[in-house]
């Protein structure tokens, strides 16, 4: 056994039977506050409102350590009289400055039975808040060697001062405020580390991107002035598709940064989805005439009128689309899209290619933002930003192999009943 399990064990013995009780049921609710509370505010004024209980105190609070300015601050206060929020935004001492001061200095408990007639009393507080404090107990938080705060209990009920037994369990109670609150930094500076790092990958895979669509644009730029200069209409016959292709990969790129950056709840509207499986093949019309793509569309006759939010079911095929059409090979390729409905009334659209479909081994990340196996030629955005609006949709998408061959996608996406507008 430890030397401070034995003189835990020695206070304990000092304790009547119905205080052990007490305080034996208080620190095992303390205990499962630290365990289910995973907001730290919550639990910390959980357990200022425990320690308060369990020294039959007036009033507790708890003062925080601010490394940056060398000095404690009010972060909870609890108390039956006084303004305890002006505390809390005017009221700052310094290191050894006033009780609580003096017991972060010196890293040791301070128990006082009439602090208004010790020296070290700091009296702003008490003009601040209105509060008359008498008897007070300061125990410092430290983790790790770090100095946290101060946890302070105030005024003993019935008079006179804190008992050693008090002592102990508010020292008990402030090892568990110091641990929660320096993880829960931890957790936040780790969260903030990560967060930035990620960023930080975003940026520059995004910034590559723009960088490789731009360098087509002045390249297609250049030579549409070498033509106009020339007066060669030959020139600008060949600088135009590539001109028009990264304008679209620019407002594509754009358009599913957008789609990816932001929760958002879809305008639901009810529209022909042919109309948007048109609108998809003519934006990819360059690629399936460029690879002499053979398209089949067939949509049935009840999922002709859908409702969704149209802009998202365009995104959505657009990007299966494409893809569709990136994996074909680049002679005898073939896309089909497909639109129907299931027994349960939800719309299923499939797009399915005979390219060599997406192998196991890849087939979780596929969905995840930033994943590409195509270099230069892909953000890795597109089934990230098709997964999201299927999902804003209460759907569902999957991928599997098509029986031409290559990948299959599937796209359940629920119709509400009631309210439907009436198929043509
Ligand atoms: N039809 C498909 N056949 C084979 N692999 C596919 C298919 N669709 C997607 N993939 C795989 O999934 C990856 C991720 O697709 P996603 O659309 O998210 O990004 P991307 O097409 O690479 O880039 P972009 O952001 O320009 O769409 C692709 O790089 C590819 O490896
Ligand atoms: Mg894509």
């Amino acid at each position: 056994m430890t030397q401070h399990a034995l003189e835990t064990a020695a206070w304990l013995h000092e304790l009547a039977p119905e205080d052990l009780r007490r305080t034996v049921d208080v620190l095992y609710r303390v205990h499962r506050l630290v365990a289910l509370v995973t907001d730290l505010p919550t639990l910390l004024h959980s357990i200022l409102d425990e320690s308060k209980q369990v020294a039959q105190a007036e009033a507790s609070s708890l003062l925080l350590y601010d490394e940056i300015t060398n000095d404690l601050y009010f972060e909870v206060a609890l108390g039956e009289t006084g303004d305890q929020s002006a505390l809390k935004r005017e009221v700052r001492l310094k290191l050894g400055e006033g009780i609580a001061g003096t017991a972060a200095l010196q890293r040791e408990s301070i128990n006082v039975a009439d602090a208004r007639n010790d020296g070290r009393f700091f009296k702003k507080a008490d003009e601040t808040s209105g509060f008359a404090t008498r008897s007070l107990l300061a125990v410092p938080l430290v983790d790790r060697e770090q100095l946290i705060g101060v946890l302070e209990v105030v005024n003993k009920i019935g008079g006179g001062s804190f008992s050693n037994a008090d002592l102990h369990v508010v020292e008990m109670f402030a090892g568990l405020v110091a641990t929660s609150v320096s993880n829960a930094r931890l957790i936040e500076k780790n969260l903030r580390a990560e967060r930035l790092a990620a960023i930080g990958q975003a940026v520059a895979g995004l910034a590559h991107h723009t960088k490789n669509i731009i360098t087509g644009l002045s390249g297609s730029v250049d030579l549409m002035d070498q033509g106009l200069s020339q007066n060669n209409s030959e020139f600008i016959a060949r600088s135009w598709p590539i001109f028009k292709r990264s304008s679209q990969r620019i407002a594509n790129f754009v358009e599913d940064m957008l789609s990816f950056s932001k929760a958002r709840v879809p305008v639901l509207e009810s529209f022909d989805v042919r109309g948007v499986v048109k609108e998809v093949c003519d934006t990819v019309s360059g690629t399936i005439t460029k690879k002499s793509i053979a398209l089949n569309i067939d949509v049935d006759d009840v999922a002709r009128m859908i409702r969704a939010d149209q802009r998202g079911i365009y995104r959505v095929l657009l990007n299966l689309v494409s893809n569709a059409a990136d994996a074909v090979p680049r002679s005898g390729g073939h896309i089909r899209i497909l639109a129907m409905s299931a027994d349960s009334g939800a719309l299923v659209l499939e797009v399915a290619d005979n390219g060599p479909g997406v192998p196991d081994a890849i087939a979780r990340q596929i969905f995840d933002p930033f994943f590409s196996t195509k270099g230069s030629q892909g953000t890795g955005l597109g089934l990230a930003v098709t997964q999201k609006i299927v999902v804003e949709h209460g759907g569902q998408i999957t991928v599997s192999r098509a029986p031409e061959g290559g990948a299959l996608f599937r796209v359940v996406i629920p119709q509400e009943r009631e309210g439907q507008e009436p198929h043509e």
